[in-house]
């Protein structure tokens, strides 16, 4: 099931918007050069909001302790995290962001 998002004019590169899916929360990223990826919202170490995190092209950090995680594969490559956190396919049609969500 594809769930419509936003525009993708809404989303400037640098930005991350959570939306709340369901129970879960998912951090859509529009990186500085303009991809957009989707990664489940909480950091695998605690309780924080990785939409809320420092992005670049590759990665997003959390503000909280500083660990990094690869928007592709939802990695840590940085300590103190160690478990991954889900992603999501992003589909873009029309100027639309899109998630692509099991149903
Ligand atoms: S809560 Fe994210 S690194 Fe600690």
């Amino acid at each position: 099931m594809a769930l419509r998002i936003c525009s993708l004019d809404d989303l400037k590169p640098g930005k991350a918007l959570r939306v709340k899916v369901g129970d879960e929360a998912i951090a859509i990223v529009r990186t500085p050069s303009g991809d957009v990826k989707a990664l489940n919202d909480k950091c695998s170490h605690g309780e924080i909001s990785l939409s809320e995190g420092f992005i670049d092209d590759e990665t997003i950090e959390c503000w909280a302790h500083g660990a990094k995680f690869d928007l592709n594969t939802g990695k840590p490559l940085s300590l103190p995290a160690y478990e991954s956190v889900a992603t999501y396919e992003v589909l873009i049609e029309n100027n639309d962001i899109f998630i692509e969500l099991e149903a």
